[in-house]
């Protein structure tokens, strides 16, 4: 049997060097893992981008510590090569230390992931330390932090003028000296990710950030169009597959009803002679072979 030659931080950190692309993808349960890992991508991140595209929620807000260790086993099962980062949720490393610990902790004890990744900057620099100093790889995620979307004032690009983009490069390196191996950038304007990721000594991931980070995410449903509507421009949708499985769907209802599915080639057969004994016995009016 061939060994999965795993990705790891220090290969993560020679393509930043080599100035060889990263490639980020979300997965969410064993058969996306499994297509992220054969698509080739290094990371797999079990984001809590799930709320909305796995469970139906407006936000990523409600999502749970427990919901996300769910996930992240299911993808740990279907991943062996690709680095793996589990999203911590709202409210699982805000309030406490000691608690936030347990938490990133949980991920890598129950759930398999290789790291996490915490939203947010200066507010959660020192808990971010005392996790990497327990002995736990994070991510940083910087620039849109959508857990708390609304004190951002929506959904919006985070540092379009100079001071705020000084703000997030500040951020950058704070996260950077608390022990982060990687930061995400979401909706920052081009030109300013781009310099920041050139400060850093760790890989950047762009969402919305332009190519000048040192690496790129996207969301699973995004983009193979599994997201409805939801478009904003920094999606590219590589394929629209919405309309070929809606349509295998109805095609199967449509054979049930219409009595094609299931022909004899999906059913079993039965030895005649068993079957010419079930068939007298069952026929019986008495049913005394019970
Ligand atoms: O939850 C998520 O999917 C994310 C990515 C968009 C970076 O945080």
């Amino acid at each position: 049997m061939s060994q999965v030659r795993k990705t790891s931080i220090p290969s993560l950190q020679r393509k930043k060097h080599d100035g060889q692309a990263i490639t980020m993808l979300t997965a969410y349960d064993y058969p996306g893992a499994k297509l992220v890992e054969a698509a080739g991508a290094d990371i797999i991140l079990v984001g809590d981008s799930l709320a909305m595209t796995v469970l139906g929620h407006p936000d990523t807000v409600q999502v749970t510590m427990d919901e996300m260790l769910h996930h992240c086993k299911a993808v740990s099962r279907g991943a062996q090569r690709a680095f793996l980062v589990g999203d911590m949720p709202f409210m699982s490393y805000q309030v406490d230390r000691r608690e936030a610990i347990q938490n990133a902790g949980r991920f890598l004890k129950e759930a398999n992931m290789d790291a996490v990744k915490l939203e947010g900057g200066q507010p959660v620099a020192a808990t971010i330390k005392a996790i990497v100093d327990a002995g736990i790889s994070v991510m940083g995620h910087l620039g849109l932090t959508p857990q708390s979307a609304t004190q951002l004032g929506g959904y919006r690009i985070q540092g379009k003028t100079a001071k705020d983009a000084l703000r997030l490069y500040e951020d950058a390196l704070l996260l950077e000296r608390s022990g982060c191996f990687s930061l995400v950038f979401e909706a920052v304007p081009e030109p300013v990710a781009r310099e920041i990721s050139k400060k850093l000594t760790i890989p950047t991931i762009g969402i919305g950030a332009g190519p000048g980070c040192d690496g790129q995410v996207l969301v699973f449903h995004d983009i193979l169009g599994l997201s409805g509507d939801f478009a904003p421009q920094f999606i590219k949708k590589y394929a629209d597959l919405s309309e070929p499985i809606v349509s295998a769907l109805k095609k199967f209802c449509e054979e049930v009803e219409g009595g094609q599915f299931p022909g004899p080639e999906h059913s079993f057969k039965m030895d005649a002679t068993e079957l010419e004994q079930f068939l007298e016995k069952a026929n019986k009016p008495d049913q005394s072979w019970i």
